[in-house]
Formats: structure tokens, sequence, C-alpha cells
């Protein structure tokens, strides 16, 4: 074991959504450090280009390197779809994305082997959750949904508001009129709706929070590469958990705040491009 073994994991978002991970592998990794960075003055991801989605990615893999982080997890769906190769090409640790671990979730879980996607425009036209579910299940029928006002309304902190249930419902009807059995938060920002959408949806469907099985996939990628932290973070560690974001340092620290299980008390500004 070396010092590696203490580094930070390296977690990337376009903004708020990958605190959903973030909060998964703090449950499930207590002793892992994290540097988090939410791009959040190009915020949303989900309707730009692939071309730009890589540069965006490859601008904040360098960020995080200068972190000295010992992996990566591309906390954010578009950017697993559109960048995954571009990032492990930039980063020199391994890289974990989030599509892979919701795709054997999902197949494991469907009864009827009907299985929704929603996501943002650029995941299901990259037909990424489609190609990773043929691999495990070619049985499977994947029905996706690009939801791009869903990313907005959360940034926005519309979580629990009339007008985002009524986006929901517009976009959820076409699925359940499809008949499927399974339906895959395939947008970090969405396990943030989770409540809404089971009250929508009722309680047959099965939801898939990606981010669980991340954080597992995490653990087992550690250890298999003997990365894992050798004992729990240092108390005297004032910042095990560190923020970073391209925009609105108060407005992310705040919101961080409200979702996870510790006191987020400041974020801080990168200038993301010049990375
Ligand atoms: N949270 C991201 C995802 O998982 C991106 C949303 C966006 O920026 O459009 O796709």
């Amino acid at each position: 074991m070396d010092s590696r073994n203490d580094a930070p994991i390296g977690v990337f978002d376009s903004g708020l959504g990958g605190l959903t991970v973030a909060r998964e592998i703090m449950r499930n990794l207590p002793d892992e450090k994290i540097v988090y960075f939410g791009d959040t003055a190009r915020v949303p991801y989900g309707s730009k280009s692939k071309q730009t989605v890589q540069r965006y990615s490859r601008q904040i893999v360098r960020f995080l390197k200068t972190q000295e982080v010992k992996a990566i997890v591309i906390a954010c769906n578009t950017a697993t779809a559109s960048a995954t190769d571009v990032v492990e090409e930039e980063a020199e640790v391994p890289v974990i994305g989030v599509i892979d671990p919701g795709a054997k979730v999902a197949c494991e879980n469907t009864s009827g082997g009907r299985v929704g996607v929603i996501a943002t425009k650029a995941t299901i036209e990259s037909g990424a959750y489609v190609e990773a579910i043929r691999k495990i299940r070619p049985d499977v029928s994947v029905i996706g949904k690009a939801c791009p006002l869903l990313c907005p309304l959360v940034e926005e902190g519309w979580l629990h508001d009339r007008i985002t249930e009524e986006v929901l419902m517009r976009y959820l009807d076409d699925l359940m009129r499809r008949d499927i059995d399974t339906l895959i938060l395939g947008c970090t920002h969405y396990p943030l709706l989770r409540n809404t959408i089971r009250r929508l949806i009722g309680d047959e469907i099965t939801l898939v929070n990606p981010a669980y099985e991340t954080a597992r996939e995490l653990k087992a990628l550690l250890n298999d590469r003997h990365l894992e932290a050798q004992g729990p973070v240092n108390p005297d560690d004032p910042m095990p958990y560190r923020f970073f974001v391209s925009d609105d340092a108060r407005r992310f620290a705040e919101f961080a705040n409200s979702i996870l299980p510790i006191d987020v008390k400041t974020a801080r500004l990168v200038r993301i491009d010049e990375y």
C-alpha cells in the first residue's frame, strides 16, 4: 500500500445531479475522501453536442488530476455516454461511469423484459443504455424517453413543484402506455425527483437508481486495484469532502447541504475553461 490509497476519489457532473452519486459513495465507502466538481456554469450537458461534452469532460479530468485523485467517477449519464473514452484517455487512473451499473441492475430486476429509461436527449440519442442492456440481456426491450426539461427544473430546486409534476407526467405517460415494468433514472439529477416519480408511476414498476450500484462497483474496483483507503477518514482532516464548481458556489453549497448527510460549508470556484 502507498499514499495513493489515501488520495481522494474524483466525482464529476454537469451540476448538482452527481451529488446523488456522491451521497451513495459516502454511505457505502465511508472511509474514502471525495473531490466533487459540478460544472454549474455550463449545465445542462444533455442538450449539447458530443464534441462539447467531450471537451468539457477533458477539462474537468485535467482539473481533477491537479487534486491527485486515485480514481474518477463520471457521475453523469450524459458524460458517461458521450465521453467515457476521452475521460479514460486523459485520466491515468481507473474510471467508472454510471450507465453499465444501471443497466446491470435493470437486467437483474426486470420481470417482463420491458425496461424504460428516462434521461437527457444526448444520453437517449447515444443509444448507450440500449447497448449496455443488450450486452447483458439481448432479450430485453429498452424504451428510451428524452426528458430535456427535467434537469433545469432540478437545478432550479423545483423538486416538489406542481409544474415539475406536470412535466414529469407528460414524459412518463408515454412510457407507461408502453407497459414498462422497470424504469431507469438515467440522469443523475432524477433521483432527486424520485418520490414524485414513484407517486406518478405507482408501486408496480421497479425504479432503478444507478447510483447505488455505481458505489458498489467503485468499491469492487478499488479493491481489485488495491486502492482502498487504509482506515477511517482522519477526524482531524478538515476537508475529507471537497466541492468545486464553475459558477455560483454559494447556491451549490446550500443545495449540497440539503441533500448530503454532511455539513457542506463551502464550494470553491474553478475557472474550468483554463484547464
Ligand atoms: N446529470 C447529468 C446526467 O446524468 C446531466 C444532466 C444535464 O446536464 O443535462 O445526464
